[in-house]
C-alpha cells in the first residue's frame, strides 16, 4: 500500500511505548489521550499521564502554519517547530552531562514545516521541586548560607557548560530548575523545557545575554545580594576560559537592563 505523503516520519519509542503502540498511531492516541494539562496554546500541549503504574509529560506540537512562520521571520526571532528541537537538545546535554529529563519516546511527521507534527514523551522527574518554588519564600525565611552558595554554584555551572558547548535553552528561569528532594548530594538539578534551545557551534555573545538576563529576571524576587551576584558571576566564568565575564563590567550590565526591561514589560516573575 503506498504511503500518504504526511508519513515522512521519524519514531523513536522505548520498548514500553513500542509495545504500547503496536497496533495504533501514536500521534492519534497521544491526541485522544486523557491527562493533568500543564500547558496548552494553540499549537501546543504539555501533559502528565499515566501508563502502567507510572506517570510520564507528553509535549505534543502541531504545525504552527506559514502565518506564525513569517510573523516570526519578520520579527527576526526563530519559529519553534516542534519537539525535534527538545529532543536534540536533551540529546546534546546528555553528552556534556548536564541533568535533564529521560526521552521515552519521540516521534514527528510531515514534510511541510508549517503542518510538522511531533512528540515528545519524557519520564516525570518524580520528588522533585522547581527552583522556582523552592526559592519562593526566601525573602521571608532566607536558607542556611550553604544551601544558598551551593545552589547558585550549580546553576551557574550548568549555565556555563550550557552556554559553552554551544547551547542556549532560550526559557532559562528557575522553574525550570527541578531539584531532587531525595538526591544523596545536594543540589542535584535537572534541566527542563527545551523545545526552544538553540545548539550553536560557539554561541553568540546575544544568547547568552539572553539566557542569563531570563535566569536573573526569574530570581528577582528572592532576595539575592550583591554577593549573590557576584558569587554566580565568578562561578559562571570560572567553568570556562571563553567565557570571561567576571570582570566584564559591560557584560553584567546588558544583563542587567534586558532584566531589569523584562521586569518592566512582564511584572514579577511570579
Ligand atoms: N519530565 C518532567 N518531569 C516533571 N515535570 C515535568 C516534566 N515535563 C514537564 N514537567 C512539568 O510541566 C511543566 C510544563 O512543561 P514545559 O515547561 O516543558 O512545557 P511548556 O509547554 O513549555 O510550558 P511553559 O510554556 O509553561 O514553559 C513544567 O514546568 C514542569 O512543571
Ligand atoms: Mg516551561
Amino acid at each position: 500500500m503506498q504511503k500518504p505523503i504526511y508519513e515522512l516520519l521519524m519514531l523513536y519509542l522505548n520498548g514500553e511505548f513500542k509495545e504500547y503502540f503496536s497496533e495504533s498511531d501514536p500521534f492519534k492516541v497521544l491526541q485522544r489521550l486523557e491527562g493533568k494539562v500543564y500547558r496548552q496554546v494553540k499549537s501546543r500541549k504539555t501533559f502528565q499521564f499515566e501508563h502502567n503504574g507510572m506517570t510520564y509529560f507528553a509535549k505534543l506540537h502541531d504545525g504552527v502554519g506559514w502565518l506564525e512562520i513569517f510573523k516570526n521571520l519578520i520579527r527576526l526571532k526563530l519559529p519553534v517547530l516542534g519537539a525535534r528541537v527538545e529532543w536534540d537538545a536533551i540529546k546534546r546535554l546528555n553528552q556534556i552531562s548536564i541533568a535533564t529529563m529521560n526521552v521515552v519516546g519521540f516521534g514527528q511527521r510531515g514534510w511541510n514545516p508549517a503542518k510538522i507534527q511531533s512528540f515528545i514523551i519524557t519520564e516525570d522527574l518524580r520528588e522533585t521541586i522547581s527552583l522556582e518554588e523552592f526559592c519562593l519564600e526566601w525573602t521571608d525565611s532566607p536558607p542556611a548560607h550553604s544551601i544558598r552558595r551551593a545552589l547558585i554554584k550549580e546553576v551557574a555551572r550548568i549555565a556555563s557548560v550550557m552556554h559553552s558547548s554551544g547551547i542556549s535553552h532560550r526559557d532559562f528561569y528557575l522553574c525550570h530548575f527541578l531539584l531532587h528532594k531525595e538526591a544523596k548530594h545536594f543540589p542535584k538539578l535537572s534541566l527542563i523545557d527545551l523545545h526552544r534551545a538553540i545548539i550553536q557551534k560557539r554561541l553568540s555573545r546575544r544568547w547568552i545575554i539572553k539566557d542569563i538576563a531570563g535566569l536573573y529576571y526569574s530570581a528577582m524576587q528572592i532576595g539575592l545580594s550583591k554577593r549573590d551576584l557576584l558569587r554566580f558571576a565568578r562561578h559562571y566564568s570560572a567553568e570556562d576560559k571563553e567565557l570571561t565575564y567576571r570582570n566584564n563590567i559591560e557584560f553584567w550590565a546588558q544583563v542587567e537592563k534586558r532584566a531589569d526591561n523584562m521586569f518592566k514589560r512582564l511584572g514579577p516573575a511570579r
